[in-house]
Order: C-alpha cells, then structure tokens, then sequence
C-alpha cells in the first residue's frame, strides 16, 4: 500500500532536499573488516583516519578473545535490565576496577557502568539536576551533554567556549539552590582540552559541582592512561567523571565515577539507567582486558607513540588557506569552513585512499566544517606522513 499524500512525509522530503541543497547530507559507509587502520570500505581498501579508537585496540587479539571467552561464560545477552536480573559478576567486577582506577582524583568514588556514553550522561544529569538547580553547559558540549540537559527539568545557562569570565558571572548570578557545570573534556569537534584547573577552582568558589566528560581523554591522557584527571593532576569529591569505553577502550559502554551518594542515586532514579537491558555481560568482560592494557607499560607505549603521530603530524600539515586547529590531542582538525568544499576534500582524499570525517553544521557551528583527523596509535609514522602529504596536495590544488 502507498501513501498518495502525507503531511508528514511531505515535510521530510523538503526537509531531505533542503540537506541535500545545503551540502549537509550525510552517508553511511560500510565496512568489511575490523576496526584497524587499513580497513575495506564499500569495498576498495583504505586508510582510516576518522575512527576513536584511539590506541588500537578495537580489533586487539587479546580483547576480542576476551569478549569470546567472556560470551562462553555469560552467553550473548545480559537478559534484563541492572535492576532486575542483568547486573552480572562482570558488570561489577569491572565497576570496581574503574572506581580503583580513578579513585586518585575522585576520592570515596564507586563507579557504574552503562552501555553508552550517551546513556551515561542523559541518566546522570537528568537524575541529578532537578527543578532547584541550574546547569551551566559550555557552549561546545557534546550532543549528549546538551541533550542531558535538555531532559533535566533544571535552569539551562550556556556559557561560551572557555570563557571563565562569563561562567563566573553565571555562577555568581545564579539563585538556584545546586549548581551542576558541565563539559566535555577534550572537545570533541576541536579536540582542545577544558581549562579543568580554573573551571574545578569557580566550582569550588561557587559551590557547583563540575561534571567532565572524558570520551576522549580516557584512556588516551595521563601517563597510565587514566585520562585527564590524572594529565592534569587534578582532584575532588565534588567532581563527577564521565568516561567511555567505545573509543580508547576500544569495546563499547560508558562509566561515572563520582561520590558514592551520587552513585547510589543514580541506580535509585536515573531512568536511563534502570528502564534498558543491561549490556552483554561479555563486553564487560572483554573491557577488562582493555582495561588492564590501558595501565600496563603497554598502553604507555602506545600512547608516547600516539603523541608522536600527532607531532608529525602537526609539523607535515602546512597549509596556506586551511586552519589546523590548536589542538595537541588525537583529534586534529581541519577547517575548511565551507560545507561543499569540506565535501569535495573528503571525496578527494577517500579517491586517494584516505577516510577522514567531514564535519558539518549542526554536528559544528554555521561555517566552520572542517574535516576531523583523528590519529590512532595503531597508525604508523609514513601513513601520517602520506594523509599529510595528500592533504597538501589537495589544498594547492584548490587555490
Ligand atoms: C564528548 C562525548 N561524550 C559522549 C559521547 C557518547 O559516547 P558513546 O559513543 O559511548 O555513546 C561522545 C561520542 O560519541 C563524545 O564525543
């Protein structure tokens, strides 16, 4: 059966070809192989420089035997929700693992896994910001801290990209009763880290607590890995950690280590946490062994090569219309600023080989598409070295 006429499917269709007009369209591409930097992509193979996993160990032997053998020993899924019959031996051996893991900057910190960062920071700050209280979001916040707290039924202020001026004149301003900071850690589109000291110093002065989501530092800063806490040497019982397991990890699922007041309430009255199926037990499984590589003398291997494919990087890119952004983290990225030519550079670069992501509105602001470099400790020196070289190539090409 058709439908001849819909209002609904109307709107979608205009709303589909005003994207496709506007260079905004976007595409999913299918790949055939496992999550390395050489992979097959529709097809052709090529180099990723677009993917999270940061220390490459997505396709890590070691873990994915892990998740097997964890898959053995759980089965495939976890059966229900935490609440009811899904929370397992793994879930909580691993919950303890990572509270001892961040337990040097989040003092008197339990820890609770969910199954995506996403879910992790729409049940926390849902949960914690009720009507009494006021949010204070950095204007560059991932999509899942600004839809956290949208969902909140608190005061929403914005505060603009590391102004602490501004924040401060927030903070001050503010009559809510509980005051709740919140921002990304390392920026997810711009991949600059947070002014974490002076935003922990306002909180403190104003009484906030400072949510930071560490998507991308754990795993990646701090010499055993433990993310920018521990980069930054920077602790309180006031802070409440977010980090994700998909990305350096290289599995899946997210945790919050905070105060272990925070913690309880969260299993009590965070919906996003209680009413979904608990993730297989296998992956939590699997992230132990991710886990134990991130701290070992292995991970800080990987990481001191990761921080030299950024090095190269940033001293093979000279480019003369394109902006590198000042960014001295895994996620390097390109501004283009126009959303077509953004595109035309992405398809050029896939032609040579190279996978990059072309960023656009709304992911970015209006006018800033850029293309994402994201480095992996997986990739060598001469593929940095030829994505570089490539780039350049284009860039002259086009002026
Ligand atoms: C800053 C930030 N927070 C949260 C998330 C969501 O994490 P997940 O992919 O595990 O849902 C992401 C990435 O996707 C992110 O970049």
């Amino acid at each position: 059966m058709t439908v001849a006429s819909s209002p609904l499917l109307d709107r979608l269709q205009q709303k589909l070809h005003e994207l496709d007009t506007q260079h905004l369209s976007r595409q999913r591409r299918t790949v055939s192989t496992p999550h390395a930097p050489c992979m097959t992509v529709d097809g052709r193979p090529i180099v990723a420089f677009c993917s999270n996993d940061y220390l490459g160990l997505a396709a890590d032997p070691r873990v994915v035997e892990a998740l097997q053998q964890g898959a053995a020993l759980y089965g495939a899924g976890s059966g229900a929700s935490h609440l009811i019959s899904g929370h397992s031996d793994a879930h909580a051996a691993l919950e303890n693992k990572l509270a001892e893991f961040l337990s040097p900057w989040v003092p008197s910190a339990r820890a609770l896994y969910f199954s995506t960062g996403y879910m992790a920071n729409l049940a926390l700050i849902s949960a914690l910001a009720d009507k009494d209280a006021e949010i204070f979001s950095e204007a560059l916040n991932h999509a899942s801290l600004i839809d956290g707290a949208r969902l909140a039924r608190a005061k929403l202020s914005v505060y603009p990209h590391r102004d602490l001026q501004a924040l401060d004149e927030q903070l001050r301003q503010s009559q809510a009763k509980e005051k709740l900071v919140i921002t990304d850690a390392v920026f997810s589109m711009d991949g600059d880290i947070a002014p974490l000291r002076e935003l922990l110093a306002l909180c403190e002065q104003h009484g906030a607590w400072l949510l930071v989501d560490d998507a991308h530092g754990f795993g990646v800063l701090g010499d055993t890995g433990r993310g920018v806490l521990e980069h930054l040497d920077l602790g309180s019982p006031q802070l409440i950690y977010m980090g994700t397991l998909g990305k350096a990890a290289g599995v899946a699922g997210a945790f919050v280590a905070a105060h272990e007041t925070v913690i309880e309430w969260l299993v009590q009255r965070a919906r996003a946490y209680i009413y979904t199926t608990a993730s297989p037990p296998a992956v939590a499984h699997a992230l132990m062994t991710s886990i134990n590589i991130i701290g070992s003398d292995e991970g800080r291997q990987r990481r001191a090569h990761l921080r030299q494919l950024i090095a190269r990087l940033k001293e093979c890119l000279v480019l003369k219309c394109w902006r590198l952004l000042p960014s001295e983290t895994a996620i390097q990225p390109v501004i283009i600023a126009d959303n077509a030519a953004t595109m035309a550079t992405g398809k050029a670069l896939m032609e040579q080989g190279f996978w990059v992501g072309a960023i656009r509105p709304p992911t970015v602001p209006i006018g800033t598409a850029r293309l994402r470099i994201t480095l992996s400790a997986a990739h060598t020196i001469e593929q940095v070295d030829q994505l570089a070289a490539a780039l350049v190539s284009i860039e002259k090409n086009h002026s």
